[in-house]
């Protein structure tokens, strides 16, 4: 029997019907921009039936975030050059965003004459479901991480502000021991009143209790007039003391009193005043082995340690990394306007494999420095600082023995810092990504003199 000669018209039957088996969805479009054929998929993934398409603009059935802005298939009109597996966000028929990915070709007819193009697309909705299920993360206010030990904190959290309880937060610098204290006073139902934050390890005895508890005219010399202390300014509100540690024992009976008593005495004055603040206190240092050293009361302890929150250090939660340089990219380009969007592999891996004995303040300062170097879109190892070297690195050389080089190691990295910047603290601290009155209490227990 002889073969059927297949009209033009069997012909286009049969392509639909290519066309249609195929998974991924499907169209073209002549010179004109305007829809020519539309497979099944493309029905499907879009919501738009083909009969409503045909002969349609391409660009009012797709109304995708690029087709005004760089449309993929005029470029390959106009280059030949093919597009593979861009993604992009399209709005389909009840007007929800879908992700798909699409590649894109030049049409020619036999004779080589173009006569349009043809995108295929793939729905990427349910990858992108599962890539935003494996990277959950978990926020609360502004602190970002995906750790589990944090993700533990985050948790109790909520019900932890809302308590009212005396909150003691213990976290290497840097951890963001001040960021959880605002989350809490944000939470409580205190908001509304104000958060007031004392460093109690950067002024002597006398200055600070003056500056807790204020003073009254003539209490000494200097009083010429009345001056609220820091109880005072944070009535109805938090009262963040930081580096309770480095407290005086004299001072530590005088706000064990306060926590007793929930009132005070202005430094001269007969009458007391009430103490309307919920206290969250932090410390770099653990007050319990201060306690077991005679250096801090146990009962002030026990006083400050009603609810504890322990911030485990960044080198031991490397899974939040990448996400907090993400969070840092986004904030340095909010605040800069400058149009960084990535982070290159190799400089991603270098922040990876550095330790940072400052924390994730550390790791701030050296984004913020990589955004000062970076003109291009991309952040790359040359705009990193250079003593972002691996820690294992510095510590290569010594596998022997049980000792720690830590200290030592910690030394040389600060006098190193200070001596190029001339043994300024400021700018040292800055670059260490530790506060000032951390790093003096390190230079002093190393006993770094300043030359
Ligand atoms: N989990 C986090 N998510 C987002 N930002 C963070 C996080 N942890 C810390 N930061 C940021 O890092 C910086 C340092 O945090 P913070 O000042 O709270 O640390 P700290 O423990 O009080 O440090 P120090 O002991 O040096 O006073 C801040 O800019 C803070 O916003
Ligand atoms: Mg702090």
């Amino acid at each position: 029997m002889k073969a059927k000669k297949t009209t033009p018209q069997g012909n286009k039957e049969i392509t639909d019907l290519i066309l249609d088996s195929i998974a991924d969805g499907v169209f073209t479009i002549d010179q004109g921009m305007r829809i020519t054929t539309f497979n099944k998929a493309a029905e499907q993934i879009t919501g738009y039936a083909r009969r409503e398409v045909v002969g349609q603009f391409c660009h009012d059935i797709f109304k995708a975030d690029i087709c005004f802005k760089m449309c993929p298939l005029k470029h390959t009109a106009r280059t030949f050059e093919s597009i593979v597996n861009m993604e992009v966000n399209i709005l389909n028929r009840q007007n929800q965003e879908v992700p798909i990915s699409i590649s894109t070709s030049i049409l020619k007819n036999r004779k080589g004459e173009v006569v349009g193009a043809v995108e295929t697309f793939r729905d990427l909705s349910l990858i992108h479901e599962l890539r935003k299920e494996i990277s959950r993360q978990y926020t609360f206010q502004d602190i970002v991480s995906k750790s589990k030990a944090v993700a533990k904190l985050l948790n109790i959290l909520p019900d932890v502000a809302q308590s009212d309880a005396t909150v003691l937060i213990r976290g290497e610098s840097g951890t963001g021991k001040e960021l959880f204290a605002t989350a809490i006073h944000n939470t409580s139902l205190r908001k509304k009143g104000p958060f007031v934050a004392v460093n109690c390890g950067a002024l002597p005895e006398t200055l600070l209790e003056s500056e807790l508890f204020g003073y009254k005219k003539g209490a000494f010399t200097d009083a010429k007039r009345d001056k609220p202390g820091r109880f005072k300014m944070a009535a109805g509100g938090t009262l963040f003391l930081d580096e309770i540690g480095d407290l005086s024992k004299g001072t530590q009976v005088k706000l064990l009193r306060v926590l007793e008593q929930r009132e005070y005495e202005p430094l001269g004055s007969t009458s007391t005043e009430k103490a309307d603040v919920r206290i969250v206190a932090a410390s770099h240092q653990d007050l319990s082995s201060l306690v077991k050293k005679g250096e801090f009361r146990e009962d002030l302890f026990y006083r400050l340690n009603v609810m504890k929150l322990e911030i485990p250090p960044l080198r031991d939660r490397k899974e939040d990394l990448p996400l907090l340089v993400d969070h840092f990219v986004r904030k340095f380009t909010e605040k800069t306007g400058k149009r960084i969007r990535a982070v290159s592999k190799r400089a991603m891996k270098r922040l990876l494999d550095y330790d940072y004995p400052g924390n994730v303040r550390e790791l701030e300062n050296v984004l913020e420095h990589a955004f000062v170097l970076c003109k291009g879109p991309e952040i790359k190892t040359s705009h990193l600082p250079e003593n972002l070297t691996p820690s294992n690195h510095r510590t290569a050389p010594q596998a022997t023995g049980k000792t720690s080089r830590l200290p030592e190691l910690e030394k040389q990295v600060i006098v190193e810092a200070l001596e190029r910047y001339g043994w300024d603290r400021s700018q040292a601290a800055r670059e260490l990504g530790m506060h000032r009155s951390t790093l003096w209490r390190k230079m002093q227990r190393h006993g770094i003199e300043v030359p």
